[in-house]
């Protein structure tokens, strides 16, 4: 039987109104044991784990808190005035939207580039990868056309921050990808969104409206005579999809597994042309760089992690909500000043940028939250959502849940992504919500060591690979525990 690309998805049929949010955010709420949290239209995340359980098509809190301690607010600023956000063009206009753009067409390509360079802006997608050599490669890319694309696909269970981004300051993105697209030479532009945030859609979709109606978009930039338009690609449900290939391939309508790169999207991307793929908080700073400059931009944090980072807690912590930090900010005063520590119960751990991402125990809150900070205790920053669990959670249980997780999710092209992960899921659900608490894992640490390796060798894209670094980390920071329920 031929398979198609519509099959690869989990949410062709929309998402199903009164489901129970499966994410990790509702894991951590152990919200998913009431869930029962099966089924093929499973929702992974619906971007409101500062109110777990969440449950499709009902909000319950609304907005959560947003707050910066950042030297300055730069992504976060127009979410922090009395309104708590500015989705009209007005609004934007009021508080300086759209000089960036200006002065972004004013100073040319070149400059942007150099400025984007000199700010050291690193992705905010998980990658980490940087922003100004990306942009370098796809203005130097000769080619009749050329795209760009916002990855609003915030796949990781436990991160609302593009969703909160789109939703209360929609003109920032549409700015960020004007100036994106006018310095690498691109005429046209995609958002790809995630179907679980439907109420996002027409507010960008408004925003779009009316940047094309004053002139922002279309035909004539702010009247420069640069041509440049955007649309909204809404996603049918799958975590894979984030993976900037496999996004590329959705648009393309076909099954959106991952490539094996090169070619990479900045010189063979969207319809074979070149095409730069950012994150949604990536090009959020971009405005706040044209303005300021690069300097003024590194500046700001780390020496490998310039700049601020929002980051998004769930329902666990006594204060969940949006904040932004600058990059060094020490873990302990994100989960205990900003987040007041633990509504209740003693903290497990808290994972910080997705459910691949790794535990950080509590004797290690002190580490800097930074790439650098982060890669030194075998975990990482990712897209930033970060998830505390309280000693109710086992260990076992967050490794069967975050294997179902990657097993769901899988494209299926690599077998130890493909067979690995629900053979783990299987093992270590046994162990960790089996009737008998102390029931074994069907596997030795060599057997989970050799997963591991096999993971991180064959796995073509991050979703393999960075579930074998979970297991490592889990491994390396939890070993009693995890020794405890091996064979
Ligand atoms: C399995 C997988 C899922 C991903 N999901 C997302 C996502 O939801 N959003 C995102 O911005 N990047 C995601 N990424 C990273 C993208 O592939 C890509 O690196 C990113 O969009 C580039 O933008 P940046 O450089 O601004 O971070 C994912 C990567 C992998 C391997
Ligand atoms: S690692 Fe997993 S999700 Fe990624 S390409 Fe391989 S099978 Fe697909």
């Amino acid at each position: 039987m031929a398979v198609t690309a519509r099959e690869f998805y989990h949410l062709t049929e929309g998402v199903e109104p009164g489901k129970l949010c499966s994410g990790t955010a509702c894991f951590a709420s152990q919200a998913s044991s009431k869930t029962g949290d099966g089924g093929a239209s499973r929702i992974y995340c619906l971007g409101r784990c500062y109110e777990a359980p969440a449950v499709a098509g009902r909000s319950g809190q609304g907005v959560p808190s947003v707050r910066s301690i950042a030297t300055e607010p730069v992504v976060l600023s127009g979410l922090l005035g009395p309104t708590r956000g500015r989705p009209a063009l007005d609004a934007y206009r009021a508080g300086g939207g759209y000089q960036a753009l200006q002065e972004a067409l004013d100073a040319g390509s070149a400059r942007v580039i150099a400025e984007i360079k000199a700010s050291r802006l690193r992705g905010r997608g998980g990658a980490g990868f940087p922003a100004g050599a990306k942009w370098k490669s796809v203005s130097c890319a000769e080619s009749d056309q050329k795209y760009v694309i916002a990855n609003a696909d915030e796949g990781d269970p436990g991160a609302y921050i593009d969703r909160l981004l789109i939703e209360r300051d929609p003109h920032l993105l549409v700015e960020s990808l004007a100036i994106a697209a006018v310095t690498v030479g691109a005429a046209h532009g995609y958002v790809y969104l995630r179907a679980e945030y439907p109420e996002a859609r027409p507010i960008l979709e408004r925003a779009i409206a009316e940047a094309r109606a004053a002139g922002i978009l279309g035909e004539s930039v702010l009247g420069s005579g640069r041509r440049f338009d955007l649309e909204v690609f809404v996603g049918e449900g799958s975590y894979l999809c984030g993976e900037e290939t496999a996004l590329i391939r959705s648009i393309e309508g076909k099954r959106p597994e991952p490539w094996a790169r090169p070619p990479y999207p900045t010189q063979s991307g969207l319809f074979g042309k070149p095409t730069l793929v950012n994150n949604v908080e990536t090009l959020a700073n971009v405005p706040w760089i044209v303005r300021h400059g690069g300097e003024a931009f590194a500046a700001i944090g780390t020496e490998e992690s310039t700049g601020t980072k929002a980051v998004s807690l769930n329902s666990r912590f006594a204060r969940p909500g949006l904040y932004e930090v600058d990059f060094g900010t020490p873990l302990s005063e994100i989960v205990n000043d900003l987040g007041g520590g633990l509504a209740d119960g003693d903290l497990l751990g808290v994972m910080c940028g997705g459910p691949l991402a790794g535990l950080v125990p509590p004797h290690l809150l002190q580490t800097p939250f930074s790439f650098e900070g982060m890669r030194e205790i075998g975990c990482s920053v990712g897209h930033g959502g970060i998830v505390a669990f309280a000693t109710e959670t086992t260990i076992p249980a967050l490794i069967a849940h975050v294997a179902e997780f990657v097993a769901f999710e899988s494209c299926g092209k690599c077998t130890p992504c493909r067979t690995g992960s629900s053979q783990i899921a299987h093992a270590f659900a046994r162990a960790g919500r089996g009737p008998d608490a102390r029931s074994r894992v069907a596997m030795d640490s060599s057997e989970l060591a050799d997963l591991v390796n096999a993971l991180s060798a064959t796995s073509l894209c991050g979703h393999g690979s960075g579930f074998g670094e979970f297991l490592n980390s889990v491994s390396t920071h939890f070993s009693e525990e995890v020794v405890a329920c091996l064979r």
